[in-house]
């Protein structure tokens, strides 16, 4: 039975009234909905939801189009209902934060919120999303993990040929923001993106296990491979290529440091009244604001 034809049957069952009286008062022929409810005259979904709205009803299964046949959409039923999310109402109820409670320097501040996130998870309080600007002009998010907070600033580890190291090649500026759901703490850092100096990245990717070392060479991130085997395949190329030696750092890869120029601190409050502290750096010097939530 066609999706369509399964809401017209529900919609007449829905209205409790005969064929006769669902005819009567759509103003069709009594003909017209039987041969509607025997899937011999398909309606179309826009059809279906006018003739629901007109019975008070909304048609709420999600449809596809999957291809369109004679002037009709015919839709596939995933006959999933869709998924009412709005019961997730969650108090905000640890803590405040106040231009006075903060510190001046955001890195230190971000330093301290971080130690607090630290001390109350086992989590990895340290994975971060990074979003950046695409050559198809869309933004893109993606978790990474930050490595060190040094006096230039955040810092990740990645392939530099991957997508994202295409985009910050062509658009310098990045965000990355922390969410520490325990906490209920937001941080997001605006800055400029540049990478490391080849000595910060040999001396991190010295200390990854050698196997993330060799997953580094047999990675082209963000390229289509053929399958996982073809993955794997290169993988043993590389250990057998760099066997009983230390597996140099692929030029391709390396570490992104994030210069700061706007950190915000955003903690949850009651009633939604969330504290939300903005530092921006002006001519050198760190200026405070708070925000409205
Ligand atoms: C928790 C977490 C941490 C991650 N850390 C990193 C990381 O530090 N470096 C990295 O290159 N990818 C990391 N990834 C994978 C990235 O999210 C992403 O899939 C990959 O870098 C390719 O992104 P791109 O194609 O946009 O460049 C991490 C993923 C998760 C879920």
């Amino acid at each position: 039975m066609r999706a369509e034809q399964k809401i017209f049957i529900d919609l007449l069952k829905k209205t409790g009234l005969t064929q006769h009286g669902f005819a009567k008062k759509v103003g069709w022929a009594q003909s017209r909905v039987s041969r509607c409810g025997s899937g011999k005259i398909h309606l179309n979904f826009t059809e279906l939801q006018e003739l629901a709205n007109a019975f008070g009803f909304q048609i709420k299964r999600k449809f596809e189009m999957v291809r369109r046949e004679k002037g009709w959409w015919v839709c596939a039923d995933n006959d999933k209902k869709e998924k009412d999310l709005s019961h997730y109402r969650k108090e905000y109820e640890r803590g405040e934060c106040s231009a006075e409670k903060t510190l001046q320097n955001p890195v230190a501040q971000f330093q301290k919120w971080f130690e607090e996130a630290e001390d109350e998870t086992s989590d990895e309080v340290n994975a971060m999303a990074l979003s950046t600007l695409g050559e198809d002009g869309y933004p893109k998010t993606r978790m990474v993990l930050l490595k060190a907070v040094t006096e230039s600033g955040f810092v990740f580890f990645t392939n530099y040929n991957s997508d994202k190291g295409r985009d910050i090649q062509e658009h310098p500026k990045v965000c990355l923001s922390f969410f520490w759901s325990h906490m209920e703490r937001q941080v997001i850092i605006k800055g400029r993106c540049q990478k490391t100096a080849a000595a910060t990245s040999d001396a991190y990717f010295e200390k990854r296990p050698r196997g993330s070392q060799l997953g580094a060479w047999a990675s082209d991130q963000s390229k289509a491979i053929r399958n996982r085997d073809a993955l794997e395949e290169k993988y043993r190329m590389f250990e057998e290529q760099f066997r009983g030696h230390a597996v140099p750092r692929p030029p391709h890869w390396g570490g992104y440091v994030v210069q700061p120029q706007g950190i915000e601190f955003w903690q949850g409050g009651t009633d939604r009244l969330h504290d939300r502290i903005r530092y921006t750096l002006k001519a050198g010097a760190w200026q405070k604001t708070r925000l409205s939530p």
